[in-house]
């Protein structure tokens, strides 16, 4: 019988800046003890912090996950992780625009790995073609170094072998959450979903996926007519391009670099201008939704301070809106947009979600008209 892996009392890292109720939640025990009857797997969606939620009822609206189904919801560093029995996931083939990672575990257990999982993991590592691992591992009960060297040894002894140190060309994924480890295989990457691709992003693009949370959040229907003010590389746009087919799709920035991007990737499916979306008029009001990720940061901090800039951009916006108009912001100055929002006057803001965007606390907020 295998020794269980070492166990230390320091934590490998903890999610130390993440807010109070995460770390509650965090702390409630997985489930991970009760090993479904028929030996499946469990499924971990992994997302961009604070955007479980939002992933999920994606994942049920897609009907990749079943419309009922529940899922453990864990919190990592640089993730929200979903745990959920393979009898809830109903696609073949899965998709979304919301994850980060899907992934299927063959293998997860609690506490110590017993020879029966090595010997299942030793057999998936095999059917998978796994070449190394990748490890996450939260909470104090596995120190990581230790664990993975001890689970490469293992398989090494079971005759496979595992880099753990390198950048494995197909990786599979330990995560471990205090007691609770899985080791899992890649189902789908961000990078999958159609429309997207690795080298596109520009310093201060909005992740794709938390664009995708924020068009998802939208609830787009049919002939939307959707305004971008601060349009960037397109990020956001093209986000809207695949999930609001058929929308008008309308971008405007003042870097002339920025909109040059826009057009590559967006091509003929969005009119792009260099302006200044303070004070430029586009000649209609038919807008019906607005999707900005508003200047916000040190890179992007507005002169002037950003409520003042916030004011203005809602102003020319309103300008433009369609009755019934609605719009979707992400910042990570509330103190901001609370008082563009109470200037202008009339409107209601409404949190969606809080998200960190390369480890900065961001919200995403939903504005419309009172009434
Ligand atoms: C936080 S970044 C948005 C990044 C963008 N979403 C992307 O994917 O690349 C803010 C953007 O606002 C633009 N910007 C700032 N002030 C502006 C204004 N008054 N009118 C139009 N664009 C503006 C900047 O040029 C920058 O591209």
């Amino acid at each position: 019988v295998p020794k269980p892996p070492p166990q230390t009392a320091r934590p490998a890292w903890s999610p130390v800046d993440r807010p109070r109720k995460r770390k509650a939640a965090a702390a409630a025990a997985p489930p991970v003890d009760v090993r479904p009857p028929s030996d499946r797997p469990l499924w971990l969606i992994l997302s961009e912090p604070g955007l479980a939620d939002l992933a999920l009822r994606e994942l049920k609206a897609r009907k990749v996950v079943a419309r009922k189904a529940r899922a453990t919801k864990l919190f990592l560093r640089n993730y929200d992780l979903l745990v959920l029995p393979d009898s809830q996931i109903q696609a073949k083939d899965i998709v979304s625009r919301l994850a980060f990672q899907i992934l299927s575990a063959p293998v997860f257990g609690r506490g110590a790995f017993n020879e029966g999982q090595l010997l299942r993991l030793t057999a998936a590592w095999k059917r998978e073609r796994a070449d190394g691992l990748v490890s996450t591992i939260a909470g104090n009960h596995f120190q990581r170094q230790d664990l993975t060297r001890w689970l490469a040894k293992q398989l090494k002894a079971r005759g496979v072998e595992a880099d753990v140190d390198g950048k494995p060309e197909r990786p599979a994924w330990l995560i471990a959450v205090d007691q609770a480890f899985y080791v899992a295989f890649p189902r789908f990457n961000h990078h999958d979903a159609p429309g997207r691709s690795r080298d596109e992003d520009r310093v201060g693009a909005l992740p794709p996926t938390v664009g995708a949370a924020m068009v998802f959040a939208a609830k787009p229907e049919t002939g939307e007519v959707i305004w971008d003010p601060v349009a960037g590389s397109g990020a956001l746009l093209r986000e809207a391009a695949e999930m609001a087919p058929g929308a008008t799709l309308i971008g405007t920035d003042v870097d002339a670099q920025a909109i040059a991007l826009a057009g590559r990737r967006l091509g003929a499916h969005a009119q792009l201008q260099v302006a200044d979306a303070t004070t430029v008029d586009l000649d209609r009001q038919d807008v019906t939704l607005t999707l900005a990720n508003l200047p916000w940061g040190k890179r992007y901090e507005a002169a002037g301070g950003n409520a003042a800039l916030y004011e203005a951009l809602i102003r020319n916006i309103l300008a433009h809106a369609a009755a019934g108009w609605r719009g979707v912001f992400i910042t990570s100055d509330l103190d901001a947009l609370r008082r563009a929002t109470r200037a202008v006057g009339g409107l209601v803001l409404e949190g969606v979600a809080e998200v960190k965007v390369r480890g900065i606390d961001a919200g995403v907020w939903l504005l419309r008209r009172a009434g």
